[in-house]
């Protein structure tokens, strides 16, 4: 798959969501992301954690998902062994998960590398509580995530709060409400890719990330559309129907998945496991097996990185004409700035648009070959 990832590209937009990120804008300049949408528990975590190969989600009933997790998967080749290197350090640290090729990185938490994901996880946890309370409510305030790996694609995905119903303990009366805004809002920009998951096992039509997905995206052109727990489907049944574009159709089309089931994860079992579990089932069900290269995770993985390298270099001459446009705004209201001498809260804003215009220009000076030599 040479070539395909482009990591250069796709690492640009990450800067950029970075910046929006740390001086607390947000994302002025619509960058193409790709935002997961379906109803809780269609499945939305399992087929990202098999994306990523990694268990590092927190799991549980009620809506674990309370801020947007801009997840970036960055691939990063595996380092050479050394002798007395890094790696025998980590291996003989506590943790026998850890891995020194595999690590991550939260933006609120710069320069900490976590090579255990457990630990990725109880982050996430505490971050989300840190904002939203214990079992309440939910905050549109992003969690930034960076994972570095040889096994990843260069994958920039938002994970959102599934779509529910009811409400259960503190969480607010309007909680349905709420979640359908704050998905609407991400996936209502023009340039997000929805990755719509439906469960297999429920009916097409009563989708809750399809339907939300057709309110902004009508005509399908930008969503793509993912059939997890094809595994629990009544015997004689399938989804050929919907992959051949006949339930309803969507440009970028449906790719049907496997993930763990619940004893899978109550019993540990690994990913690496349940991908191949997941190719085999593929490969061997009479439904599938003659187009089981287009089925399962690595395939969705290659085709969610091959698409959101389309969409940005389509939207490239458009994104480079609002970072000038927001350069200047900004440019002009530093200068307004510098010329009052004010209180102690000027100076702070004064700080926040210097840092911002700076990790601007950085973004555009460092990338400007990268962005002229781009073909259209
Ligand atoms: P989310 O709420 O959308 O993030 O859903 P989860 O990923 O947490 O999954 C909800 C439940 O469905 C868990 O018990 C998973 O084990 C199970 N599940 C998800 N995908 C599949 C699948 O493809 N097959 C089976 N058998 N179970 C799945
Ligand atoms: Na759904
Ligand atoms: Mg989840």
């Amino acid at each position: 798959q040479g070539g395909i990832s482009d990591p250069g590209l796709i690492t640009l937009v990450n800067k950029l969501q970075d910046v929006f990120t740390t001086v607390g804008v947000q994302n002025p300049i619509d960058l193409p992301q790709i935002v997961v949408v379906g109803s809780q528990s269609s499945g939305k975590s399992s087929v990202l954690e098999n994306i990523v190969g990694r268990d590092f989600l927190p799991r549980g009933t009620g809506i674990v998902t309370r801020r947007p997790l801009v997840l970036q998967l960055i691939n990063r080749p595996a380092a050479a062994p050394k002798a007395n290197g890094v790696k025998e350090e980590i291996a003989a640290g506590a943790d026998k998960e850890a891995n020194v090729d595999e690590w991550g990185e939260f933006l609120h938490i710069p320069g900490q590398k976590f090579h255990d994901f457990n630990k990725i996880r109880d982050e996430i946890v505490k971050e989300t509580e840190a904002k939203t309370g214990r079992n309440a409510g939910i905050s549109p305030a992003p969690i930034n995530l960076r994972i570095y790996s040889p096994h990843v694609l260069t994958l920039t995905l938002v994970d959102l709060p599934g779509l529910t119903k009811v409400p259960v303990g503190d969480q607010p009366r309007d909680i349905e409400r709420q979640i359908k805004e704050m998905v609407l809002k991400q996936i209502s920009k023009p340039n997000a890719i929805i990755l719509a998951v439906t469960g297999a096992n429920t009916d097409l039509a009563n989708s809750d990330g399809l339907k939300l997905a057709r309110e902004v995206d009508p005509e399908g052109q930008r969503t793509i559309g993912v059939l997890t727990k094809v595994d629990l489907m009544d015997d004689g049944t399938d989804v050929v129907d919907i992959l051949a574009g006949r339930i309803i159709p969507l440009r970028l089309g449906y790719v049907p998945v496997v993930n763990r089931g619940q004893r899978d994860i109550d019993n540990k079992k690994a990913i690496a496991s349940a991908l191949e579990n997941e190719k085999s089932f593929f490969e061997n069900h009479k439904a599938y097996r003659n187009k089981s290269s287009y089925c399962g995770t690595p395939y969705l993985a290659r085709k969610l990185n091959l698409i959101l390298m389309m969409h940005i270099k389509q939207t490239l001459p458009d994104i480079k004409a609002r970072i000038s446009a927001s350069l200047q705004k900004y440019t002009t209201e530093l200068q307004g700035l510098g010329d009052q001498m004010l209180g102690n809260s000027a100076n702070i804003v004064l700080n926040i648009i210097t840092e911002f215009t700076n990790e601007w220009r950085t973004v555009l000076e460092g990338n400007s070959t990268e962005l002229s030599s781009i073909e259209l």
